[in-house]
């Protein structure tokens, strides 16, 4: 919320330094604090080695969406990685809710990340007594405001996602590194987004949004053994596309098939449904976001604010 107003951007924060005094204390509680307050110490090792994961969430009409899939994501990473989150899981969806009240989010972006904490100098992360957990509430627009009606251009990037046998996309951590690359490639170009291939060179994704595209009314998307995140609007797209009876399919897709599809979408929780028209130069379909696209993009709009959910 940075409406000159950085006092509302209140922030939970956990952290427990008690043998650590010469550096920042927050105390043994989830505080809520101001942006300005809100601190991480210089030896936090997320900052200092990236060791830490997130999540990013939306809120819709004041309600956390799919926070259950969130956590359940989150926990798997933390896991993999072997993270404590110094709070337990209904304090943890307190605190989230909390943050969303106090920043008055009605739409919005719940950014959660968990580092490995204060540490010292070296790689050793269990030298980190405590994690730090930080929830941010605000707003998101990932793109230029006009694409998301008429549609976004793209190029492919040079960079590679992550092989999925290192640091898989599964494990949602905080080494962006590679997909800031290719957002950098795409901004030199001049477009918002890059795709992202594997190292065989099939698509993976986009640096943060998942990939469909539609040929002869059918839908493709990669596996996400390809390199891809499961994303969680991923899943719920693939089970819209299916309740309104069309065929999704995953399979390996080539730069081939994304310059001679009739459609092509990206999904994620920031970018939500978002249409692609072209991609290195080459027009997809007749240039604006495609029939089909627009149906789920309706769907998948009706879904997130219905009452239910
Ligand atoms: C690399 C990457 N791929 C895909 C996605 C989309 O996933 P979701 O729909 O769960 O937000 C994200 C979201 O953060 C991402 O970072």
């Amino acid at each position: 919320m940075r409406l000159g107003c950085v006092a509302k951007r209140l922030i939970w924060e956990i952290s427990v330094y008690e043998d650590l005094s010469w550096l920042l204390k927050f105390g043994s509680t989830a505080k809520l604090l101001d942006e300005a307050d809100a601190k991480v110490s210089v030896f936090d090792h997320g900052l200092l080695y990236g060791d830490g994961v997130f999540e990013g969430i939306r809120v819709y009409d004041g309600k956390v969406f799919e926070l259950e899939a969130h956590l359940r994501r989150l926990y798997e990473s933390t896991k993999v990685i072997r993270l404590e989150i110094s709070l337990d899981k209904s304090k943890l969806v307190a605190a989230i809710k909390k943050t969303v009240e106090a920043n008055s989010i009605v739409d919005g972006y719940i950014r959660l990340v968990v580092t490995r904490g204060a540490g010292t100098l070296g790689l050793n992360p269990f030298i980190c007594k405590d994690s730090t957990l930080i929830i941010i509430a605000d707003k998101i627009q990932p793109y230029p405001k006009e694409v998301y009606e008429t549609g976004m251009k793209v190029i492919s990037a040079t960079t590679i996602r992550n092989h999925p046998l290192a640091i898989g996309p599964q494990l949602k951590s905080l080494n962006y590194l590679n997909n800031i690359m290719a957002k950098i490639e795409a901004l030199d170009s001049g477009v918002p987004e890059a795709i992202m291939y594997n190292h065989e060179g099939y698509v993976a994704e986009a640096t943060v949004d998942n990939i469909f595209i539609v040929w002869d009314g059918v839908i493709f998307t990669p596996p996400v053994e390809t390199g891809s995140l499961e994303g969680i609007t991923r899943n719920l797209i693939i089970n819209l596309s299916k309740q309104e009876n069309l065929e999704v399919i995953e399979k390996n897709l080539t730069r081939f098939d994304l310059y001679v599809c009739d459609e092509f979408f990206l999904t994620g929780t920031a970018a939500e449904v978002i249409g692609i028209i072209e991609i290195d130069g080459r027009t997809v379909g007749d240039g604006k976001p495609g029939p089909i696209t627009k149906r789920l993009k309706e769907k998948f709009f009706e879904y997130v604010r219905s009452p239910s959910k």
